[in-house]
């Protein structure tokens, strides 16, 4: 099993020795691994059990770093940067030979973000290379918020957890590509758009799917729970009180039904609170003995577009 703990030496030695370290970030827990060093990078792919085709976000500690990794940075997306990091954006950049293959699943951009958590932080200002990190849970299910949640379902494949407890963003990290100098939203995520939008203008946003080539992992059945998760608007959840129907709801409870099988995102209407919350109460309502999850979307703006983004993927199972 995997040591838990706050050891950013043990983390670095594992690190550098080809292995793989669990890290805290601001957005959700990543699996890390040496993005320069491809055995140490296919080995993610196998932990994750990830298809080969879905590429990986490199993570580093300064804007100084992220230059030696692209060839290019345009004026909108040093801007972001600027702004942002560290922060829940992540960049499309143009890739430099630095970056391998494997990382990029092919493709001529690479995905570049400097993560906001303290522990992170220091432990990347201490490595010479930087860490490829996708969400630690295996591929298609929920993304860990917690060490706990990675210890449940990775624990047994890595040595080391960097414990930097609950993640205060909870939902991934928004990506933003550019075409023609002109940005566009590849994943909403925890940055919202209208915080983009005040910094650099309007953006477009492209709703990702498989088909999609600029993205192909971002595929639309994904942060699914294993119990069958039905999704409908507000004010139009079915209420079966039969103890075996959980609710994810966003602030207010539904009558008539057990509030023991209900969880509200954000009692007070919060959209950050209720994306710090998604994913732990959609795994903790996965585990409870009940067959089945209804869940609200919530309102569309704000993080609450990436909250909604990752329920209809959650609720996609099989399309
Ligand atoms: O907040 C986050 O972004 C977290 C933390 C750990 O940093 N990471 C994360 O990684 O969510 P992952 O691998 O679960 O999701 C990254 C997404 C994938 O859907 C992948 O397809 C897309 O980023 N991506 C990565 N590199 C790309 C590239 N070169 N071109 C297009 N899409 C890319
Ligand atoms: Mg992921």
């Amino acid at each position: 099993m995997a040591d838990i703990g706050v050891n950013i030496e043990l983390a670095k030695v594992f690190l550098e020795q080809g292995k793989l370290v669990a890290i805290p970030t601001e957005t959700v827990y990543g699996l890390a691994a040496n993005a320069l060093n491809d055995r140490a990078v296919l080995n993610i792919f196998e932990v994750k059990n990830r298809p080969s085709f879905d590429p990986l976000i490199i993570h580093t500690d300064s804007i100084d770093k992220v230059v030696k990794f692209v060839t290019r940075i345009p004026e909108k997306a040093e801007q972001l940067a600027q702004r942002f990091w560290p922060g829940p954006l992540t960049l499309l950049l143009p890739k430099s030979q630095v970056v391998s293959d494997l990382v990029t699943s092919g493709l001529d951009q690479v995905a570049v973000r400097i993560p906001s958590h303290p522990l992170t932080l220091k432990l990347l200002s201490q490595l010479d290379f930087p860490l490829a990190a996708p969400s630690a849970n295996p591929f298609g299910y929920i993304s860990p918020t917690t060490a706990n949640h990675v210890a449940e379902q990775l624990g047994n494949k890595i040595p080391y957890i960097l414990n930097g407890g609950e993640c205060g963003v909870g939902i991934e990290s928004t990506i933003i590509g550019f075409a023609d100098e002109q940005p566009v939203v590849y994943r909403l995520g925890g940055l919202a758009l209208e915080d983009i939008e005040r910094v650099i203008g309007a953006v477009r946003f492209t709703a990702h799917s498989s088909s999609n080539p600029k993205a192909p992992g971002m595929l639309k059945s994904h942060y699914a729970p294993r119990k069958p998760f039905f999704l409908n608007t507000r004010g139009n959840i079915p209420t079966e009180a039969n103890g075996l129907t959980h609710y994810l709801l966003f602030d207010q409870f539904l009558e008539g039904v057990d509030v023991r099988v209900q969880r509200l995102l954000s009692p007070d209407g919060d959209l950050k609170e209720a994306a710090h919350n998604l994913f732990s109460y959609l795994r903790e309502l996965d585990s409870l003995p009940g067959n089945k999850i209804w869940a609200e979307l919530v309102p569309d703006r704000d993080l609450g577009r990436a909250i909604n983004d990752r329920l209809r993927r959650a609720a996609a199972i099989g399309e």
